[in-house]
């Protein structure tokens, strides 16, 4: 089976993408390298001994996106290419309307005409605002969505519903991760922040490798266990294994039109502190942080309830903290040979 993977070379893209080589899907990428490089390509091609099919092409240029289905059948999309910072939305809304919900409209022009059945969504947790009960379920409403980034992720989630409402050959999942962290175990591909980083473990590793002199923790006053905010990081490994959980889950479905949200975390909060403590201990490290004021925006604690993937998609997560956070470290420390 030929599977399209736009942002492919990215983050979640790049794992996804090792994922189902190694599960016999042939893959074509299609990716700007808007937050990427072309080495990740390399690495992939290390790792899995494949070489994907690869366009450096905008998905808002229609015309591109013509050939690369004139030229494949492809027989699912996944579709992670998306731009994510919080605070760039903030900054710059119309930059993140215009490229994340023009690109999924493409993407779903593109499955009408050419009678591709499925479709797998990068979508957030951040669709949940700070929810009223934790963990978090998919049964839970949408609260406001408190950056544009995060109202670009619940517009798309809609859109996707009623295109599969409307064209009944199709078939989509929104997979609503929660934090991804962590790197390949090989450390050949991980998270490649561009400039400074917004997230907080690539901010640790960045520290501890010298590239930025301290760590912020932003606020010690939330009403958590240690006084820090608390999330529920998920194995970028895991989260790239229920890619293929759900994509073979539409493969596999009778129902021939469906549409699905699951929640992909581990089902345990963390605090920013508990996140450091793992960090130094599983990699024999000081890290030189200090407490500052809270970040605007930021919530105070969500954990998902993953009872709802763990029963349909058959997928749970497998890795710890101290993973995440020792190939995370090895993944930073691998990078200045790229
Ligand atoms: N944090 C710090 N210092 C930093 C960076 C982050 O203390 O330098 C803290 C944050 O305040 C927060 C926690 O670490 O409490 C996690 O922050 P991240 O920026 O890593 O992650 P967020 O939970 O803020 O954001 C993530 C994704 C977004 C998504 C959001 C949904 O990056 O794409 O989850 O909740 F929208």
């Amino acid at each position: 089976m030929k599977v399209l993977v736009t942002g492919g070379l990215g983050y979640i893209g790049s794992h996804t993408v090792v994922e189902l080589i190694a599960n016999n899907y042939e893959v074509v990428i299609i990716d700007n390298l808007s937050n990427s490089e072309i080495f990740i390509l390399d690495n992939i091609e290390k790792i899995t001994g494949v070489r994907p099919i690869f366009y450096n092409i905008n998905l808002l240029d229609s015309q591109g996106l013509e050939e690369v289905f004139n030229s494949h059948k492809i027989d699912g999309i996944i579709h992670f290419a998306a731009f994510k910072s919080v605070s760039e939305s903030v900054k710059n809304p119309f930059k993140y309307y215009n490229n994340n919900l023009n690109s999924l409209m493409n993407v779903l022009n593109f499955m009408n005409n050419k009678n591709i059945k499925n479709i797998v969504f990068s979508s957030s947790c951040t669709v949940y605002g700070q929810p009223d009960k934790l963990p978090v379920s998919e049964a839970e409403p949408f609260k406001k969505a408190t950056n544009p980034y995060a109202k670009t992720k619940q517009i798309s989630e809609g859109m996707l519903e009623d295109f599969i409402n409307f064209n009944d050959r199709v078939r989509g999942i929104s997979l609503r991760y929660f934090n991804p962290v962590g790197a390949h175990d090989s450390a050949l591909i991980g998270e490649l922040p561009k400039g400074i980083p917004d997230n907080l473990v690539p901010y640790i590793t960045q520290t501890a490798v010298g590239i930025r002199e301290e760590l912020s923790v932003f606020g010690k006053d939330y009403n958590t266990h240690d006084g820090t905010a608390i999330r529920d990081y998920i194995h970028v490994e895991d989260l790239a294994k229920a890619h293929l959980k759900a994509f073979n889950f539409l493969n596999d479905s009778e129902d021939k039109n469906n549409y699905e949200f699951f929640n992909v975390g581990t089902g345990i909060g963390y605090s920013v502190l508990d996140v450091i403590n793992s960090f130094e201990n599983i990699n024999n490290l000081k890290l030189n942080f200090f407490f500052k004021d809270r970040r605007d925006g930021d919530i105070e604690e969500i954990y998902s309830d993953v009872k709802k993937s763990k029963k349909v998609l058959k997928w749970k997560s497998e890795r710890s903290l101290d993973d995440m956070m020792s190939s995370a470290w090895r993944w930073q420390k691998n990078l200045a040979n790229f």
